[in-house]
């Protein structure tokens, strides 16, 4: 059975539409995905492009950039796993997946022409629609860079549409960066600046060295014309949030992906609440102006 029921989130006054989770039983039945390649990307970190084994609901599937699967493996268990990959090319699903427990360990054991099952896509993604027309700087940490490739993807195919973006990333070493291949591409491409700082140089990086937002005294920013994308270890949200902020970049304007233990994904279990909200449903996209209140709480 294939639900077909979408839901419509509310930022602000903005209303952004999200395609239907293509799964069964109300979307607690995880589909069939093969693992069609895995390309390395540091020594703990793997990416891997699925595709759907059933053409039909492979033609059904769409995501949005931000949005998120449930991916499960039998016996194991189920994470939340970002969506990749390129939100236009629906056909194969990037997952770049750090292994830090059982079920990451257990995807990267299947390897190349397992199977796992996904649940999706979920959640709220990044406001594509509001930050046309706008300067864009995008922040990133680690593995937070995952969330916000389809979003780079979408700028570049649609480049007349946004202002000036730059992208500020940051890793621990040169060897730890994530699309080593593609920062590159996009670098060379001069549609967007890219800014890599690393917090460990090794022999050869000629880049920046320091915290991702030491960066933030490369670049201007226009207060009143930038949109601020978030995503990275709890630490660089805080602090890349509250320097935006006090450039006077309004809250309304920075928006962070948060993490949160995940068991349903869609709101009926509980498991990710983050105040009066549910990070699998409102988010895990959130307007800074939307989480004030309760983001600096230690316990929340
Ligand atoms: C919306 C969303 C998007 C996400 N996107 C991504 C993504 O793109 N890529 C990605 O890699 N991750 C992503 N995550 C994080 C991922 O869902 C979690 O890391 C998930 O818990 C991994 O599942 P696991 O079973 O491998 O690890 P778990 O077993 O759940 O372990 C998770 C954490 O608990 C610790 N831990 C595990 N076992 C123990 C133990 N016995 N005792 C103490 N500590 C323990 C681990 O060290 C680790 O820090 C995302 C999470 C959310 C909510
Ligand atoms: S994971 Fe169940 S409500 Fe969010």
């Amino acid at each position: 059975m294939i639900t077909t029921d979408s839901s419509t989130g509310v930022r602000g006054g903005l209303s952004d539409s999200r395609p239907p989770p293509i799964c069964g039983l109300e979307a607690m039945m995880p589909v069939a995905a093969r693992i069609v390649s895995v390309r390395e990307e540091n020594f703990n970190t793997r990416t891997f492009r699925l595709q759907i084994c059933d053409p039909e609901l492979r033609s059904l599937y769409r995501f949005a950039p931000g949005q998120f699967n449930m991916l499960y493996v039998p016996g194991v268990g189920e994470a939340a796993i970002s969506i990749s990959s390129d939100a236009h090319d629906p056909d194969y699903l990037e997952h770049t997946i750090r292994v830090v427990g059982s079920v990451t360990r257990a995807i990267t054991r299947l390897g190349q022409a397992g199977v796992v099952g996904i649940r999706g896509p979920f959640g709220r993604g990044w406001p594509m629609e509001a930050l046309a027309g706008h300067d864009i700087v995008i922040v990133a940490g680690g593995i937070g860079l995952a969330p916000l490739r389809p979003v780079i993807y979408q700028i570049l195919r649609e480049r007349q549409r946004f202002g000036r973006v730059v992208l500020l990333y940051g890793c621990r070493t040169p060897a730890d960066r994530l699309y080593a291949e593609e920062l590159e591409q996009w670098s060379a491409g001069e549609q967007i600046d890219v800014l890599v700082t690393v917090d460990n140089a090794t022999p050869g990086w000629v880049g920046p060295v320091g915290v991702v937002m030491k960066l933030l005294q490369r670049i201007k920013v226009n207060a009143a014309r930038a949109n601020v994308l978030i995503c990275g270890p709890r630490m660089l949200n805080r602090v890349a949030a509250s320097q935006f902020l006090q450039l006077h970049v309004p809250p309304e304007q920075v928006f962070l992906s948060l993490e949160r233990n995940m068991h349903c994904g869609f709101g009926r279990c509980g498991h990710c609440q983050y105040g009066a909200k549910f990070v699998c449903k409102d988010g895990p996209v959130f307007s800074f102006a939307e989480i004030s209140d309760i983001f600096a709480k230690e316990e929340i």
